[in-house]
Parts: structure tokens; C-alpha cells; sequence
């Protein structure tokens, strides 16, 4: 990943501070960053891989172009959605599971068994074991989900069992005829899941997320040579969606979160952590939490490290700093933004790379549109005989 390696001091940089990354200054960007208009910097972020670089100085245009070749992978056909009613089940769910089951069927009838790992609700779960005649395990680390999934009606013969397991801790024991499947299985989980089913033969169909939801602080290669080690507190990074197309909260309101976020790390590190790395604000708290009124959000962060809330004058000071800062922000992260997708594209081609070196005839592509969810690539591997 020629990309990913030629640009890795751009990611590894996060703009948010007083400064300019270096690597925008030795590449001779950071004036034309600086420079782009409110608008500019909204229909950039909002375009993504797609945006309009015509103006920009040419290494950026490059990366743009690169990035987008890397990115443009097979669009997988799937059938019309089916109707699908399901108590839980909300409309982009519905058509994540429908796609899913359209392109996993074909290969769970060649199974012995399909286990649904970090199955949630079980929605994905009720649908094959629904459609298919073979027993079909949802696995969920979470007992409040893996019981209310139990509870939520099925049509199927034979109903689909729910087990409570953490599989990171208690592992995976697959079998050469299963079918292990995750529909945004996260971060560690989809590593798990590949290293599983590469080491029996078993099938495997996986959309993964949030990368970085990991317990090590780097991501080894599973296929080695050439495949980068990813430091864990990179790949959130993969996680950047642009425009607000398939994710919970409104642009604005992330924009706004990320400001506050901004104000609340200056208030930090002018106050308690001088050191303390951009990101690391919202340590012990959720990420839901910087949606929250600054003076809000700041007292629970200094309450968590047993400190006085900022004073009114100390949240105003920041909150300016952090308007001022936050526009930079935004126009110096523009090429670091063009790689999270390029980052997320590589794990999957890592994974695709060990399945094939174990045996498995792998396919990859994106499984449905953005507007559904940006989480979107999918892995088949099959080993069947
Ligand atoms: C993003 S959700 C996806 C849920 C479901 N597959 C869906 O698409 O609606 C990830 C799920 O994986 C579960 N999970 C995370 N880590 C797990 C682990 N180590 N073992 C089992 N389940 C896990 C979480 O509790 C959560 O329900």
C-alpha cells in the first residue's frame, strides 16, 4: 500500500493545535489548506474521495487521485430488498441485513452450521435461520442483548440459539463445513473471526467497524510481507465518514462535538495535562458525551481526575480558541481525511490476503451504498470442497 506508506507521517499527524504538521509544510500544502473558503472546506469534507482537487498543489492532487484508485472496489450485486418487518429492526438495518443475507445464502447452503459472531439483537441471525435449515448460533458478549435477542420473535423451525460469549476471551472453535459470519463485527473481533476461519477451512462473510476497538496498542499484519503494523490509536481514523450519510447524528452536530472536544482538550492541557495527546479528551467518558454542552462535558472530564470544573471565564476562553482552531483544523486534516477510507481498505486487504494464503477463494467489495451505512466493505472467503 504505496499510498498509505508514502503518506504515513500525514496520518500519523492529527492537525488541532497552534501548529501546521510538518508533513503539510515539507509537502508545500498547508498554504493552499489555509486557504480554501468555508465553502471549499464543506463540500471537501462532505465529497470525500470524490471531492474537486483541480486547484490544489499537485502531491495532493495525487494522493486524491491514488487514494481514490485504491478505494474503487467491485460494487457487489445484491437482489431488490426484500420486505422485511422486524420489532428492533430500523430501516437501515433492515437493508444491511438484507444485503447481507442475499450474498451470504448462497454459501450458508453449503454449510454445516452458521455462527453469528457479535450478532447484537440477532436480527442478522433470525433472518438466515429463517431461510436456511441447519442450526444457526448467534454469539454476543453483551447479556442484555444476547437476552433480548432471545426474546424477539422468529418465524424459523428451528429457532436460532443465542449464546453469551466474549469471544476475544473465550475464543473461537470453528469447524472446516461452518460458515462464521459478522455484520459489523468490530475492530478485534473481524481479525478473530479471519484467523479462525483461515486456520480450519471454514467460510467466512464479514462486514467489519471501528478498527480500532482493540485491546493491544498496534495491529499486526495477518498476512505479513509488505502488509503495514497499524499503532491502534491510528485506525479510529478508518472510522471518518464524510458528509453525514449513514450515521446517527448530523453533520453539524459532529462538527459541533469535535469543537467542543477541541475546547476541552485545551482546557486540559492548559490546565491538568500539559501532554495529553489530541483524542485523549474524551478518555473515560463516551463518545456521545461531547455532544453535551461544553461546561457539561468539561466538568465530567476534570471530575474524572478529581479536579474543579473550569471556571465560566476558563470555558469562554476556550470556546473561542477552539472556533478559531477548529476551522484550521478542518482545512489542515482535508488529506488526512483522504486516507481513512485508503486504511480501512488495507485491513480488509490484509485479511482477504491471509484467507487466500491459507487456501480460501476470497471476494471483496462494498455490500451497499454509503447513504446506508459508510461501513460498507464486505469479505466472502469459502474453502469448501
Ligand atoms: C456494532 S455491533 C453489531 C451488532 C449486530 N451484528 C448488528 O449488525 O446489528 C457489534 C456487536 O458485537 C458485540 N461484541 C463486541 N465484542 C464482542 C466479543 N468480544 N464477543 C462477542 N460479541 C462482541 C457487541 O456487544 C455488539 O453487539
Amino acid at each position: 500500500m504505496e499510498v498509505l506508506q508514502g503518506h504515513w507521517d500525514v496520518v500519523e499527524e492529527r492537525p488541532g493545535g497552534e501548529g501546521v504538521p510538518a508533513g503539510l509544510v515539507a509537502r508545500g500544502w498547508d498554504g493552499f489548506l489555509l486557504g480554501l473558503s468555508d465553502g471549499e472546506v464543506e463540500a471537501h469534507e462532505i465529497a470525500g474521495l470524490e471531492g474537486d482537487w483541480g486547484g490544489a498543489p499537485e502531491g495532493l492532487r495525487a494522493l486524491a487521485a491514488a487514494a481514490r484508485e485504491v478505494c474503487a472496489l467491485e460494487v457487489m450485486d445484491v437482489p431488490p430488498m426484500r420486505e422485511m418487518a422486524r420489532k428492533k429492526l430500523t430501516v437501515r438495518k433492515a437493508a444491511q441485513v438484507d444485503a447481507f443475507a442475499a450474498v451470504a445464502l448462497p454459501v450458508a447452503r453449503r454449510a454445516g452450521r452458521v455462527l453469528d459472531v457479535g450478532c447484537g439483537h440477532g436480527h442478522l441471525t433470525r433472518e438466515l435461520a429463517e431461510r436456511l435449515e441447519l442450526p444457526v448460533l448467534g454469539l454476543e458478549r453483551d447479556a442484555a442483548l444476547a437476552a433480548r435477542a432471545r426474546a424477539l420473535p422468529t418465524t424459523a423451525t428451528a429457532a436460532p440459539v443465542f449464546q453469551l460469549s466474549d469471544v476475544l476471551r473465550d475464543g473461537l472453535a470453528l469447524r472446516a463445513d461452518d460458515l462464521v459470519i459478522g455484520l459489523h463485527a468490530c475492530g478485534e473481533l473481524g481479525d478473530t473471526m479471519v484467523e479462525a476461519a483461515a486456520r480450519v477451512g471454514a467460510a467466512l462473510v464479514l462486514v467489519g467497524c471501528c478498527l480500532q476497538k482493540r485491546r493491544g496498542p498496534v495491529r499486526r499484519s495477518l498476512a505479513g510481507g509488505t502488509m503495514l503494523e497499524l499503532p491502534t490509536a491510528l485506525l479510529g481514523l478508518s472510522n471518518l465518514s464524510p458528509g453525514d450519510d449513514g450515521v446517527e447524528t448530523s453533520r453539524a452536530d459532529n462538527l459541533a462535538a469535535r469543537q467542543r472536544r477541541l475546547a476541552l482538550h485545551h482546557l486540559l492541557t492548559r490546565t491538568a495535562e500539559p501532554t495529553l495527546p489530541l483524542g485523549a479528551e474524551l478518555d473515560g467518558l463516551n463518545r456521545r458525551s461531547a455532544q453535551h454542552e461544553l461546561a457539561m462535558l468539561a466538568a465530567r472530564a476534570f471530575a474524572l481526575r478529581a479536579l474543579p470544573p473550569p471556571t465560566p471565564a476558563d470555558l469562554a476562553a476556550a470556546a473561542t480558541w477552539a472556533a478559531h482552531h477548529h476551522a484550521r483544523a478542518r482545512r489542515l486534516a482535508l488529506p488526512r481525511a483522504l486516507l481513512a477510507r485508503v486504511l480501512e481498505v488495507h485491513v480488509l486487504c490484509d485479511r482477504a490476503l491471509h484467507l487466500e494464503q491459507s487456501g480460501h477463494t476470497v471476494r471483496h467489495g462494498t455490500l451497499w451504498p454509503r447513504s446506508v451505512s459508510p461501513r460498507n466493505l464486505a469479505l466472502l472467503a469459502t474453502r469448501f470442497s
